[in-house]
């Protein structure tokens, strides 16, 4: 700032005398300035534009009218030091805050050069004398201009700024995303590879009769089938996260009553967890669960998941060992904790607890991206997609889903959230949760 004041000066050409001329001129125009702050509101309010900055009506006309006196005053002070400078570079900042173009400053200032030398010519009459005053009050006004120019310029800088690191931003975050969709087509390919390489390959055994008895032979078609399984299950886990990605996920929002939910989903794991000798306990079975807005169909499918996942990384039952359990659960939050959209709702959480492997704080985050699994030890059979989708599938549905874990080893809580429904959503969640607490002890 202090190297501008004084290229400014240079340029202009403000001298000692230019400041000394000032000063001896103050007195005889300060009885000018209240008809210079007239002249200057009766002009510049009727501008088209400017009852987007006058919000304030006559009472700040009014109170602008002593500013622009006050302003006036400091011009006569003949002190142009760095103190004036950043008072003036601020009223420029003002204008630029308020939303005001910097062409308007720039004519206005035309309104204010031209009434300082009317009021001079009738101060001094004879030429020659006029013609030094006026020349410092132009040069005055010029470095007052200027340095409220200067504001505006600053603050386009730093929009630049802003909006270069945005677009640099983007053009980082289009890169990474590009480069995601090219590691999830690497990773697809080779998914949908495996299953269908061992379709071909048992069933060329069987075409070729290479197999030697029939219980050979159905053992093969087993592997067949279980892998077409798996291979449509992929199939249609990748288009379901195309449509999601895309946006193009179809949601048939309702009221849906988890209890019907949780009763036609945990029957469909009772026997993989028994297989493997899992208890699976339904906690929410003696509470009556509030209604949530929701897809039905898409909350069974994140409920399969979560519970699908908490059998599949539940170590099977060992001798002498306690049983693994896997557990539901419920709970009324409020809407702060329970999702990013807090609209004073209450929300459901519905928590898949287990007592299996557990997984790392560093890679509870990283379990919810595309082809990611988090357990420890060797890769368990599944897409990789499930917890990807169930995030954005709650996501969509207006709720949040989040992991919790121990240690390695001392089991995981899956939790989501869903907006309370109807007759519940404006409902505190205190209120609810009550209500849900009440019916459970009846
Ligand atoms: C030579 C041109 C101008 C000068 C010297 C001037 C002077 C000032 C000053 C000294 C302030 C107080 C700033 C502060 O507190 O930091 C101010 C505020 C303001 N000026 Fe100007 N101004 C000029 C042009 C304009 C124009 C063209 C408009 C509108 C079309 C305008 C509208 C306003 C408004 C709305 C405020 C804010 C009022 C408030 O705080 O309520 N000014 N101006």
């Amino acid at each position: 700032m202090e190297s501008f004041i004084q290229e400014m000066k240079r340029y202009l050409g403000f001298t000692e005398e230019d400041a000394a001329l000032l000063r001896q001129l103050g007195p005889r125009m300060e009885k000018y300035l209240p008809e210079l702050a007239e002249r200057f509101y009766s002009q510049i309010p009727h501008h088209p534009n400017a009852f987007r900055v006058f919000s304030g009506g006559e009472a700040q006309i009014a109170r602008l009218k002593q500013t622009l006196q006050n302003w006036g005053k400091r011009l006569f002070c003949g002190v142009y030091d760095h103190a004036y400078a950043e008072e003036r570079y601020q009223i420029g900042y003002h204008h630029v805050r308020i939303g005001l173009e910097q062409k308007y400053v720039i004519s206005a200032m035309g309104i204010v050069r031209a009434f300082l030398s009317e009021c001079l010519l009738l101060e001094f009459p004879a030429g020659d004398v006029r013609l030094r005053y006026a020349r410092a009050v132009s040069k005055m006004l010029d470095l007052d201009l200027n340095l409220m120019c200067e504001s505006y310029m600053h603050a386009s800088m730093q929009n630049l700024r802003a909006l270069n690191e945005q677009l640099e931003r983007a053009n980082r975050d289009l890169a990474e995303a590009s480069r995601s969709k090219d590691e999830f087509l690497a990773q697809v390919s080779h998914e949908l590879r495996t299953p269908l390489n061992s379709i071909l390959g048992f069933t060329k055994l069987i075409l070729d009769g290479l197999t030697k008895t029939r219980e050979e032979e159905r053992e093969l078609l087993r592997d067949v089938f279980s892998s077409a399984q798996h291979l449509l299950g992929l199939v249609n886990d990748i288009l379901d996260i195309g449509r999601i990605e895309a946006g193009r996920m179809a949601m048939h929002m309702e009221d849906v009553d988890p209890r019907q939910v949780l009763d036609s989903t945990l029957p469909l794991v009772t026997i993989p967890a028994h297989e493997k000798g899992l208890e699976l306990r339904d906690e929410t079975r003696d509470a009556q669960l509030p209604r949530v807005r929701a897809d039905e169909v898409r909350l069974r499918q994140v409920l399969l998941n979560l519970l699908s996942n908490a059998i599949k990384f539940t170590p099977a039952a060992a001798s002498g060992e306690p049983a693994g359990r896997i557990s539901v659960r419920a709970q009324i939050v409020p809407a702060s904790t329970a999702s990013v959209a807090a609209d004073g709702h209450g929300f459901l959480r519905l928590e898949v607890v287990d007592t299996g492997v557990g997984i790392q704080e560093e890679k509870r985050e990283a379990v919810f991206e595309l082809f990611v699994q988090g357990s420890a030890g060797r890769r368990h059979e599944g897409t990789g997609l499930g917890l990807a989708i169930s995030r954005r599938l709650v996501q969509i549905m207006g709720g949040a889903i989040g992991i919790q874990s121990g240690d390695a080893g001392s089991g995981t809580t899956v939790w989501f959230t869903l907006p309370l429904a109807g007759e519940h959503a404006g409902e505190s969640p205190a209120a609810a949760k009550e209500k849900l607490s009440a019916r459970a002890r009846k």
